[in-house]
């Protein structure tokens, strides 16, 4: 079968398609993004009776929460021993809470809206074939005991992943993301809700109300406005922007020769391996992801998607490698998510991100606590997630690593200049070189076109740096990306990159 370069959830599109706003409108909640988090969040509140209006800047669900591996669990990486290190018993607890009734609330939802969306019970297991994460897993498994959480220490495992040691989480689950969400929308919808695609929030004015602006100059006026898009697009004083890094990680979907034995697995050794089933039109695929990196700083000999090839060939049996695609993820200074009120002098914008890749659960969550922020509801959760904490250790430490990084990527990246000139580019590739002490990007289209532009990132001025595997121009300071043509695509940025005139 034909490769496809687009996520297995996306086959046979069943999102319907929603219209641009084409004039200004009043209503009570605006829900900027329309991933699982807005989604979500429009159901809860559509479903209470507030008029609720749901704005994405391109197609719904097209962005992380189309492109993710869809596992719906606790289980999230090694956090379990380091929650209880970092902070109180309680902390730790009260964060296992909120993802495992995060669980059951879309286990309810989709029984009482009978959505048939391949929803499965499995287990989550965390595996290593090496000593000092063995020591890091038998630490996790302490946590889990303290914790009270359902869990198992494995010694043998029935996929052929090379490991040591293993531990499980029981009774999570799986689904296909965007049959759940098709089914949400539709109630958002049934509901009185109003959805917009094509439709790009760009500011939000405070006066007696929330004014949410559209990059075409329409208006929202509101009273209260979620943002759910996965990077804030809108920061106030909050400054995400220090307080969060990008990452990026690859997935793919293949048939293998073995029968698929069940579980959700998740190998903890560098590069990282993720893997889970589904089953579509009678085919059983090996949904398998993982080679992570910060984003905008793809190491060109390393080709991730070859690597999973190679790792899928060799140890699951791959027969057919028919789905490939990537994913952008946020991670906070102390690997909480922040959700609720922006800050004190915004207390009616309201903001959901750095998820750290486990956004099915911490959509939910999210979901819960600012729909009960906005209605004036108790929710145990508030104070845990509340964006504006800040806890010395770890957040100090991680902030000057982060934005360390990030003055390094601001000064080194101009300075980066290609070994290799203009005329040697292959085509579908690109390079940066000075043009008049300008750094410019080149990229060569597959019909010899040379596609010219100025590399200064638009968001706060860092240099972005090519991604050959996605043909993709990335930001390594905050997680911008723009296609081969200076287009944005996601991240903070709201401009395109500017285009130049090459002089050969
Ligand atoms: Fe912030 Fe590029 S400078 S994303």
């Amino acid at each position: 079968m034909k490769q496809k370069h687009f996520p297995i959830w996306q086959e046979g599109d069943i999102m319907p398609a929603f219209p641009q706003l084409k004039e200004n409108i009043k209503t009570e909640v605006t829900v900027v993004g329309g991933g699982i988090t807005g989604i979500t969040t429009a159901y809860l509140l559509a479903k209470k009776g507030v008029k609720v209006v749901l704005i994405d800047r391109g197609k719904l669900t097209n962005a992380t929460t189309g492109h993710t591996t869809a596992k719906i669990t606790a289980q999230h990486g090694i956090i379990y021993h380091e929650f209880m290190s970092h902070f109180s018993h309680e902390e730790a607890a009260l964060y296992y809470e909120s993802q495992s009734e995060a669980l059951k609330s879309i286990r309810n939802i989709i029984q009482e809206n009978q959505i048939e969306c391949h929803f499965e019970e499995q287990d989550a297991i965390l595996l290593t074939n090496n000593d000092k994460n063995r020591r890091k897993l038998e630490q996790e498994f302490e946590a889990y005991t303290a914790l009270n959480i359902d869990g198992e220490e494995l010694t043998q495992l029935p996929v052929a992943f090379p490991m040591k040691y293993a531990i499980k989480m029981k009774n999570q689950a799986q689904f296909h993301p965007i049959s759940y969400l098709k089914s949400l929308v539709d109630e958002i919808i049934e509901n009185g809700g109003e959805i917009y695609e094509n439709t790009s929030a760009y500011d939000i004015e405070n006066a007696d109300h929330r004014i949410v602006r559209t990059k075409d100059q329409h208006s929202i006026i509101c009273d209260q406005v979620v943002i759910a898009t996965q990077f804030p697009f809108f920061e106030g004083e909050a400054f995400y922007s220090a307080r969060m890094y990008p990452s990026r990680s690859y997935a793919v979907a293949f048939t293998s020769k073995n029968p698929y034995p069940g579980g959700m697995y998740l190998d903890v050794d560098e590069p990282v391996h993720s893997l889970r089933t589904l089953k579509l039109d009678g085919e059983e695929y090996w949904i398998f992801g993982g080679q992570n990196h910060k984003t905008g700083q793809y190491k060109h000999d390393v080709a991730p998607l070859q690597k999973l090839k190679e790792f899928a060939s060799k140890h699951l049996k791959l027969t057919d490698w028919q789905y490939e695609w990537s994913a952008q993820d946020y991670t906070t200074l102390d690997k909480l998510p922040y959700i609720g009120r922006l800050n004190k002098n915004r207390p009616e914008i309201l903001v959901a991100t750095g998820y750290r890749k486990w956004g099915m659960t911490n959509s939910m969550v999210a979901a819960k606590v600012l729909t009960d922020l906005i209605l004036n509801k108790e929710n145990p959760y508030i104070d845990l997630y509340r964006p504006t904490r800040f806890h010395a250790d770890p957040d100090l430490k991680q902030f000057i690593s982060t934005n360390t990084n990030v003055a390094k990527e601001l000064v080194s990246g101009k300075l980066m200049q290609d070994k290799h000139t203009p005329k040697e580019i292959p085509a579908g590739s690109a390079i940066k070189t000075k043009q008049h002490g300008q750094t410019i990007g080149i990229y060569k289209d597959h019909e010899g076109k040379v596609h010219a532009l100025d590399t200064t990132c638009t968001h706060l001025g860092c240099e972005v740096t090519w991604n050959d595997e996605e043909k993709t121009w990335d930001c390594p300071c905050h997680g911008s990306r723009f296609a081969c043509d200076g287009k944005v695509i996601e991240g903070p940025a709201l401009e395109d990159l500017k285009k130049v005139e090459y002089r050969k």
